[in-house]
């Protein structure tokens, strides 16, 4: 039920790469979303452009087509899709040819006199990354809008594919845009329970005194996922899993579980604070890097009953590909909070199940006095933090057995969103884009952050890159990755926590 009247500016949007699969899948469905809830501004008009040509109404229809099979909420009305769908327009455009942008010019000048009012403009990147200057340099050279105070631009990731090129690419849109006009896309930082890791940790006085060396014996992220490349063998084929989901999505959920509170929620100190973490991290020198970070890709296997194939074998991926769907790495924190606390990173593609989630592992018990009973050894207590498929935040702690003996048993204590608060729980690009409607950058990357994770990751892509490896592929689809991925963690005692599907006990 919608339940905000909202009062943001007149807002344009135009969306490069308006026929892409990101605006059909999560960008259009999550506008609507806003809508359905009363967030878009009053006076909204989305305007999607790519190179092929299509009048507004197909347009419309093959997007209608996205929201039904894709949208959190399931299927639109009609009446509310007639609505909503009014405010949509296409402009088929090249968007390498500056001559396309006089179009957008004349379409919002049409807007600004219908609305009486200068509307906020944003541009949203969803295309290949090697067109992202090509578009800011032909709105800087063209009539486009870029208002300091009301343009944004929405910079999908991939954000570079090194350090290097990372610091080109901002200092190229630096020299168009401010900083504060610029929105880059870490979609994890907008999931919901991601979100909650601030009001979880910042909200509750039980929760600092923990959080630090003193009790926490290790931190376990694990992003795992069932699917393979699907499509994407070109781009994955250039990138692999270190680029594609560590320097960015692990490493985010990284600074939040280790970031030192802000002052407050002012987007700039929030990411002050993720920015020290990237930069206490201990520094991967070359010579340690084969004790301290796996790869893997995968091979053919099953997966729920369907024959799948290898890595190797998908469309548009070199046969020898020496490229990673797997890695997993074991970082530090060098502060006075994480000092000596281990932080194991773990994703990849076609593994046994999709699963991200996070898992704060407390000390033993100093002294053990239950040693006269059954199960005399009390477990550890965990924090486990569940970001997707279920949404849940856990505590594990330990419990007497009703009965006339004391044993021990292990018993949850469970925040979960279950049911409706799981369905009322807004997608990841509902959540960023109403912050950049309404200019809240603080679940954006900001230039320096981006650059110190690239900075984290580039000796073990560098080395990656230049040592190829002999034994890919060296894990089987469905399975959990490769055998020295539980190495890794098994040298210093520990084993990777899956978790079992919800009301299972481990
Ligand atoms: C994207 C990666 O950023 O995140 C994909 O490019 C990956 O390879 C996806 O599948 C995972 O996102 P989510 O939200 O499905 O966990």
């Amino acid at each position: 039920m919608p339940y905000t009247i909202n009062a943001h500016k007149p807002t344009v949007l135009i969306v490069f790469g308006g026929n892409g699969d990101l605006t059909k899948r999560k960008i259009i469905p999550a506008l609507f979303n806003l809508y359905l809830e009363n967030r878009l501004p009053e006076k909204f008009a989305i305007i999607g452009t790519s190179r092929t040509k299509f009048t507004d109404e197909k347009y419309r229809t093959d997007l209608l087509a996205g929201i039904n099979k894709f949208s959190r909420t399931g299927k639109a009305k009609k009446e509310d899709w007639a609505k909503f769908s009014v405010n949509i327009s296409y402009q088929a455009a090249d968007i390498k040819d500056v001559a396309s942008y006089d179009e957008f010019e004349s379409t919002i000048s049409k807007l600004k006199n219908e609305w009486k009012e200068d509307p906020s403009v944003l541009y949203y990147c969803a295309v290949s990354p090697d067109l992202f200057c090509t578009i800011a340099e032909n709105i800087s050279k063209s009539k486009l809008e870029n208002n300091h105070e009301t343009t944004r631009i929405i910079i999908e990731k991939p954000f570079g594919r090194d350090l290097e090129s990372a610091k080109a690419l901002n200092k190229k849109l630096l020299t168009i845009f401010d900083e504060k006009q610029i929105y880059r896309i870490d979609h994890y930082l907008g999931k919901e329970v991601v979100q909650n890791v601030m009001a979880f940790r910042f909200a509750n006085t039980i929760m600092e005194p923990l959080w630090n060396r003193t009790h926490i014996e290790h931190v376990q992220i694990s992003v795992t996922e069932q699917i393979g490349v699907e499509d994407r063998g070109s781009y994955f084929d250039n990138a692999g899993i270190l680029r594609d989901m560590i320097q960015n999505h692990l490493l985010q959920l990284l600074c939040i579980i280790a970031m030192e509170p802000p002052v407050n929620f002012d987007a700039d100190l929030v990411r002050d604070k993720k920015v020290e973490v990237l930069k206490a991290m201990r520094k991967i020198v070359p010579g340690m890097i084969d004790k301290v970070a796996v790869r893997g890709q995968y091979g053919a296997g099953w997966v729920e009953g369907k024959e799948v194939l290898g890595y190797r074998e998908e469309a548009e991926v070199n046969e020898d590909s020496n490229i990673e769907t797997f890695a997993a790495l074991k970082f530090y924190v060098d502060n006075w909070r994480w000092q000596g606390v281990p932080f194991y990173l773990r994703t990849g593609k076609r593994l046994f199940k999709s699963a991200s989630h996070i898992i704060i592992q407390f000390r033993e018990v100093p002294h053990n006095m239950f040693n006269n009973v059954e199960r005399n050894l009390p477990k550890q207590n965990r924090l486990i933090i569940s970001i997707q498929p279920d949404m849940s935040i856990k505590f594990q702690l330990e419990s007497k057995t009703p009965g006339l003996e004391m044993n021990l048993n292990t018993v949850d204590m469970v925040f979960d969103y279950d049911g409706k608060t799981k369905i009322d729980s807004p997608e990841a690009y509902e959540t960023l884009l109403l912050d950049v409607i309404s200019g809240d950058q603080t679940l954006y990357m900001r230039a320096d952050q981006v650059e110190a994770a690239w900075e984290v990751v580039m000796p073990v892509l560098d080395y990656w890159e230049n040592n190829k490896m002999n034994d890919f592929p060296n894990y089987p689809a469905n399975s959990w990755g490769p055998e020295n991925a539980e190495a890794l963690i098994a040298k210093d005692g520990f084993h990777w926590i899956n978790l079992p599907d919800k009301n299972k006990k481990e």
